[in-house]
């Protein structure tokens, strides 16, 4: 079945974070009703932040004990470090809810060996969605950013995890950082129920335009984010829709 692609255009960055907030709970009732539990795999970066804050303020009360949080990746860094993504969720949603610590799915970065952190986190996804060799789990919410030169999760242009198409997660070296991230793989990213990405801001105006309306070869890698079972959802702001024409 084709994707479904939808744009939300939302008039600033409060807006756009109410609706994605909107949309997280929406999905999240729907899943828990119909399956009893709720998967979801976070993006990092900071756009992000402003999620997870307003969903701890505004449902601190929620069914969190039916909700299973993966993350989408995660910098080779230790949770206490300032570019870990766990951190950072962990200040802005894991700090202010009741969530059982058996449903945070943390990838665990401090490993000096990348990919033995990448392996382990497989490994648990693996588990929990109860997969045989060669399957791909299903998350019902995939929430992903799109960096300024189109990188979505830790995919980069020009990375080998670009390729991958059979493991479910890698690390990756991403040249231009000089160091190693751990990602989750467009088999994964292509096999969610929905894919969600948040976009705000004018400084990713030009690279909105390239990634939802240009032919790009090679594309990037947000243009590869295509459910192939599921929706996209790109919600984004008036300030990064400005070069959109259309
Ligand atoms: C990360 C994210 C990454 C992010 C984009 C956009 O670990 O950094 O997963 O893919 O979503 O880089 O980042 P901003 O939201 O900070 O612009």
């Amino acid at each position: 079945m084709p994707t479904t692609r939808s744009i939300e255009v939302l008039a600033n960055p409060g807006d756009l974070f109410h609706a994605a907030a909107e949309e997280f709970v929406s999905l999240a009732r729907t899943a828990i009703g119909a399956q009893g539990r709720f998967t979801v795999a976070l993006s990092g970066g900071s756009t992000p932040k402003a999620l997870y804050s307003l969903l701890a303020a505004s449902y601190a009360n929620f069914a969190w004990n039916r909700v299973f949080l993966f993350f989408g990746d995660e910098r080779h860094v230790p949770p206490t470090h300032a570019d870990s993504n766990y951190r950072m969720v962990n200040e802005s949603l894991l700090s202010k809810i009741t969530i059982p610590a058996e449903n945070v799915f943390r990838v665990l970065a401090e490993n000096p060996a990348a990919a033995a952190a990448a392996s382990d986190y497989e490994t648990r996804i693996q588990r929990f969605f109860e997969l045989k060799p060669g399957e791909f789990p299903r998350f019902d919410l995939i929430l992903l950013g799109m960096g300024p030169d189109g990188h979505t999760a830790s995919l980069f242009p020009g990375s080998t995890a670009l390729d991958e198409q059979s493991r479910l997660v890698v690390s990756n070296w991403v040249a231009k950082f000089n160091t190693h991230r751990i990602t989750l793989t467009f088999p994964v990213l292509n096999n969610a129920h929905e894919a969600m990405f948040m976009t705000s801001g004018a400084d990713k105006a030009d690279m909105l335009h390239q990634v939802l309306e240009g032919n790009n070869t090679p594309p990037y890698p947000c243009q590869r984010v295509q459910p192939s079972d599921g929706k996209l959802l790109w919600m984004i702001d008036e300030p990064a829709a400005a070069k959109l024409t259309r």
